[in-house]
């Protein structure tokens, strides 16, 4: 850290204008990250539901099964995440690219090594999505590694954009090592960050398995009421973890910042009323569901709400981006010079991209039991 009462040297704003407005860029940025992270958590916690099936499935068919059934889904989950993680990272480079470079350049290495990470995991896990039913010994081991890498890859994002809003912390970093090899590992929100990001996945997937019964809810019930136990439980246990999870997050931050999501910051607190309230009926109506065997009230209650809770977590990590940077970061600095010619094309092609997209998925069957198929 630097001395208090010393600002540390930040490099100046972009003398170039932005394209749009302030607000378009930032609304942009949260809709985008929270799509991405939608993505992440339903790749990531449907990796870590098959390992845990797989781990399991001695003398337990329906539990073989699930790691088959799951795992075939996790690359187009992947290829979603890659996909809708590129957006965001344009926008943060427009709107906080004086910081986002500036703490990519201190971990420039292990920034690097994401793509090296990115492609293993992927082969991976297309491994296990055509080998799990012929080959399941291997086909486990692959997935733990492809998901423990996965995981390093959110493990330095969370670096990255923890360094990012702390510029006190850079020329420290940059004077002990400024070969590029560097984390954030002093920071003491890391690993809690990290964890609340790592237990909403596991949650997550764990209606992508509910998601998936739905869809066999018909024509193959009794593995489907297997699947939505498996999962719905999975999605109650970690959502009872966040809790713990959330408070070390919150209690970990710096005072003044904490405050922001208890009345210093209107929206930073009603975000975490709503969302703390909405995990809470989250979990109870997924009792419910599971108790009365209510498919549809898991499928689309739970989800529903799931959904909003993660909109909340999503616009309220933006606000405390904000409030860290607050010293620094003066959006009104800005020149904006909006280029009304592509702009509107650009939020066309933005909305018919996700439309295209969304139809791509129900064509390619993304809840069916079919594909990638290895009969
Ligand atoms: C495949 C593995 C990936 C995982 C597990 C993952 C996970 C995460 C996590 C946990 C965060 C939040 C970090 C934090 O705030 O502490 C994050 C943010 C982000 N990710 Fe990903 N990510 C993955 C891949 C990607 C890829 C390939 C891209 C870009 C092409 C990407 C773009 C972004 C961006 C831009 C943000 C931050 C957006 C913002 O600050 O508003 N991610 N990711």
């Amino acid at each position: 850290m630097i001395s208090p009462g010393v600002m540390p040297a930040i490099p100046t704003v972009d003398p170039n204008p932005l394209p749009a407005p302030y607000w378009v860029l930032k609304l942009l940025l949260v809709v985008t990250f929270y799509l991405h992270i939608l993505a992440m958590n339903l790749m990531l916690g449907g990796a870590a539901l098959a390992l845990v099936a797989r781990l399991t499935s001695k003398g337990n068919p329906k539990r073989g099964r699930i790691f088959v059934d799951v795992a075939r889904k996790v690359p187009t989950l992947l290829a979603a995440t890659i996909t809708l993680g590129i957006a965001p990272l344009l926008f943060v480079q427009v709107i906080y690219g004086q910081y986002f470079y500036t703490s990519t350049i201190l971990m420039a290495w292990p920034w690097f090594l994401v793509l090296a990470l990115l492609v293993a995991a992927y082969y991976g896990f297309y491994y296990v999505a055509y080998n799990g039913k012929r080959r399941p010994g291997a086909a486990g081991v692959v997935l733990f590694v492809s998901l423990a890498l996965v995981m390093l890859i959110g493990f330095i994002y969370t670096n990255n954009f923890t360094l990012m809003q702390t510029p006190g912390r850079w020329a420290a970093k940059y004077f002990a090592a400024s070969s590029g090899w560097n984390l954030n590992l002093a920071d003491p929100t890391l690993i809690p960050r990290y964890l609340h990001f790592m237990t909403a996945a596991v949650a997550v997937g764990g209606l992508l398995l509910v998601l998936l019964a739905l869809a066999r809810w018909k024509h193959d019930r009794e593995y489907a009421e297997y699947l939505f136990q498996f999962g719905g439980k999975a999605f109650q246990y970690a959502t009872m973890t966040q809790f713990l999870v959330g408070i070390w997050f919150l209690i970990s931050l710096p005072r003044n910042l904490r405050m922001i999501f208890m009345g210093d910051n209107p929206v930073a607190t009603a975000m975490f009323g709503i969302g703390v309230l909405g995990a809470l009926a989250a979990i109870f109506l997924m009792s419910e569901a599971l108790r009365k065997q209510n498919i549809r009230m898991a499928a689309f209650g739970v989800t529903g709400i799931t959904a909003v809770v993660i909109l909340c977590m999503s616009i309220m990590r933006d606000n405390l981006r904000d409030a860290y940077l607050k010293p620094y970061f003066h959006p009104n600095q800005f020149a904006v010079k909006t280029q009304w010619a592509v702009f509107p094309l650009f939020l066309g092609i933005f909305v018919g991209g996700i439309i295209l997209w969304l139809v791509m998925l129900k064509r390619y069957g993304l809840f069916n039991s079919t594909r990638p198929t290895e009969e």
